[in-house]
């Protein structure tokens, strides 16, 4: 039997735990010497759908120079209002456990679950992430945006791998059912 696509939160953030300042700035992340490409090639090529929170997609279009960086992929991004859905992107509202279970039916590569924080929320919240790796800057900003937003949750991950690219440590975990 294949193997099921599963739902990948792959992100970075700061060590002290914010993924964007409280203005919605990355330059603190950008700024940090990795090395190569840190790993995204590698990643981006074993997904072939991406979700993203409604915050998140707004500040992608703000900064893409050029054409949507995702545009090779499906792409949906959640919010609560309605969207017009466009070339790039299809709005979803609500829902998803509904959403990730069709798609999940679904054959295909794993899917990128891309943030930001609240989204997440809810997809911890229903236990639905199957990894996280997230990788991790040297650097502390003192308050942000949380990955990890407070609520009660309790989930146990487990260790498969860590990788050093010169200042960043990605942090690979699977999340124990
Ligand atoms: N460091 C990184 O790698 C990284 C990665 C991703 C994002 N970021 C940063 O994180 C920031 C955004 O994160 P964020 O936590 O503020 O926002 P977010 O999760 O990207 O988006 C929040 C919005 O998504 C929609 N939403 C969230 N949960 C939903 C649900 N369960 N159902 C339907 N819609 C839902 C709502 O949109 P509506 O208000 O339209 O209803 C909500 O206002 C940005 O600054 C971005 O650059 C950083």
């Amino acid at each position: 039997m294949k193997n099921k696509r599963k739902i990948v939160l792959y992100i970075a953030t700061s060590l002290d735990g914010y993924i964007a300042t409280c203005d919605d700035s990355l330059e603190w992340l950008f700024k940090v010497e990795g090395e190569g490409d840190n790993g995204i090639s590698e990643f981006y090529d074993t997904v072939d759908t991406i979700l993203m929170g409604k915050r998140t997609y707004d500040w992608v279009i703000e900064n893409a120079e050029g054409d949507f960086p995702y545009n090779d992929k499906e792409c949906y991004v959640f919010s609560r209002s309605a969207h017009k859905d466009n070339n790039d992107v299809k709005f979803v509202n609500g829902d998803v456990v509904n959403l990730t279970n069709q798609l999940k039916n679904e054959e295909g590569k794993n899917i990128w679950l891309v943030g930001g924080g609240e989204l997440l929320l809810s997809f911890i919240k229903e236990k639905l992430v199957d990894e996280i790796i997230v990788t991790v800057a040297p650097t502390l900003i003192g308050k942000g945006i949380p990955l990890f937003k407070e609520d009660d949750y309790q989930l146990e991950l487990m260790l498969k791998g860590v990788r050093r690219f010169n200042q960043f440590v990605e942090l690979s975990y699977e999340v124990r059912r």
